[in-house]
This record gives C-alpha cells, sequence and structure tokens, in this order.
C-alpha cells in the first residue's frame, strides 16, 4: 500500500524543502518505510546529502498543491530525534532516518528507519475535496505523461467534485492548479513553437 504525504527535509545548508510524496510502509519489524523520490527532486538530493526526514500526515489537500507545485514557507518546528522540520499543521507524523539508498534508475528507493511516531488524537473524516486536489496535484506535477484533452478532462471533473464538496480554502488552491497547467501548456506551446 501507498499512502501520501508530505516529506520534509533539509538541505545542506539547514534550509527546509516540503513536498508530498509517496510512502511504503514496509512490514516487518522495526518500523521502515520506502521512499521513491524521482532523482530531479530535492526531496531525493537532501535525502542523500542529509540523510533525515519528517514524514508528515496531512488531509489538507490544498497543502499537497502548493508543496508540489511550488515552494511555500510553512510554520514548523525542530524535530526531536534528527535534524528536522516537522509541520505545524500534522495529523502524526514519523521522523526518519535513510538506511539504504539505491540510484539504479529514474526513481531512487530509499529505505528509512522511523526513529520517531508521533499520532494526533482527534476526529479524522473523509472528504472528496481533499482526496480531489491530492489527485490533481499529481496530474500536475505529471502533464508530460499525459495529452492536454485528457488533462482538461480530468481537472474538469476533479473541479466539480471541489466545488461541491470544499471550502474557500480547497476552492482556491483547486484555482491555483488550474492556472498553473494553463501557465505550462502555454509554456510547452511556445517552446514546441519555437
Ligand atoms: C500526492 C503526491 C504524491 C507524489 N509522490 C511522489 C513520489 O513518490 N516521488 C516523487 O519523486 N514525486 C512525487 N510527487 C511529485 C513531487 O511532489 C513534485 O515533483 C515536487 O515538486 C517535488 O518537490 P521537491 O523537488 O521540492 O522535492 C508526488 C506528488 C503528489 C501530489
Amino acid at each position: 500500500m501507498i499512502i501520501e504525504a508530505i516529506v520534509t527535509t533539509l538541505d545542506a545548508g539547514g534550509r527546509c524543502n516540503p513536498a508530498p510524496m509517496g510512502v511504503v510502509p514496509l512490514s516487518g519489524e522495526g518500523g521502515r518505510i520506502l521512499l521513491r523520490p524521482f532523482k530531479a527532486t530535492h526531496t531525493f538530493r537532501n535525502l542523500k546529502e542529509t540523510g533525515f526526514a519528517v514524514v508528515n500526515m496531512s488531509w489538507d489537500g490544498a497543502l499537497y498543491v502548493y508543496t508540489a507545485l511550488g515552494d511555500p514557507e510553512l510554520l514548523v518546528f525542530p524535530a526531536e530525534k534528527i535534524p528536522g522540520r516537522v509541520l505545524r499543521d500534522h495529523w502524526g507524523y514519523w521522523e526518519v532516518a535513510v538506511e539504504e539508498l539505491k540510484e539504479a534508475g529514474e526513481r531512487a528507493a530509499v529505505t528509512c528507519r522511523i526513529v520517531k511516531e508521533v499520532a494526533r488524537e482527534g476526529i479524522g473524516a473523509f472528504n472528496r475535496a481533499q482526496a480531489a486536489l491530492i489527485e490533481g496535484a499529481i496530474l500536475a506535477t505529471r502533464l508530460h505523461l499525459h495529452s492536454p484533452a485528457f488533462i482538461k478532462a480530468e481537472l474538469d471533473r476533479l473541479a466539480t467534485i471541489v466545488a461541491k464538496t470544499g471550502g474557500q480554502r480547497e476552492k482556491e488552491a483547486m484555482d491555483f492548479l488550474q492556472d498553473y497547467v494553463t501557465r505550462a501548456r502555454k509554456v510547452g506551446e511556445k517552446n514546441a513553437a519555437d
């Protein structure tokens, strides 16, 4: 199973980088996870250079949009057992240390040991707009893999869900996402014409 989370890493200069990443909890003793960052990401570079991360659980779909497509400043506090930063608005988190990093292929395979786990209390519930934003954010980071027609149809469908079930924050994030895709497409068309 793959869960989605906001992974924060530090670069060599101590700057915090948040990015959504898929996380595979590994079975067996000792609490380990697998991350599969593309080697072009800051997350990969930071994992390689500094060897630590915080896996922040969040149900805030807007956060996935903003951290996947931009570089927002987020409210964070220091991790306890590793050099790292925890998102203030987490739903729980793992502080993790890199154990093994395999670089073959386009995507690395980074096995990490969980050194601290924090679970937040309180009721959690599904909201379709959050899920729609996460799907939209994934789509927007993989524009090169799909036709413009497919992307438009998918975004229209996801935007309808957000309009029906989201609040103001979710609607703003969907607008941001759609603007981002429109801009990226124009840049792509211009580059193809040049
Ligand atoms: C829900 C979600 C899951 C993602 N999972 C991954 C992943 O497992 N590996 C990856 O390299 N990128 C993944 N991405 C795309 C990265 O978040 C995106 O490329 C981001 O810009 C990388 O940021 P960074 O360069 O600051 O690390 C995912 C995006 C979303 C929205």
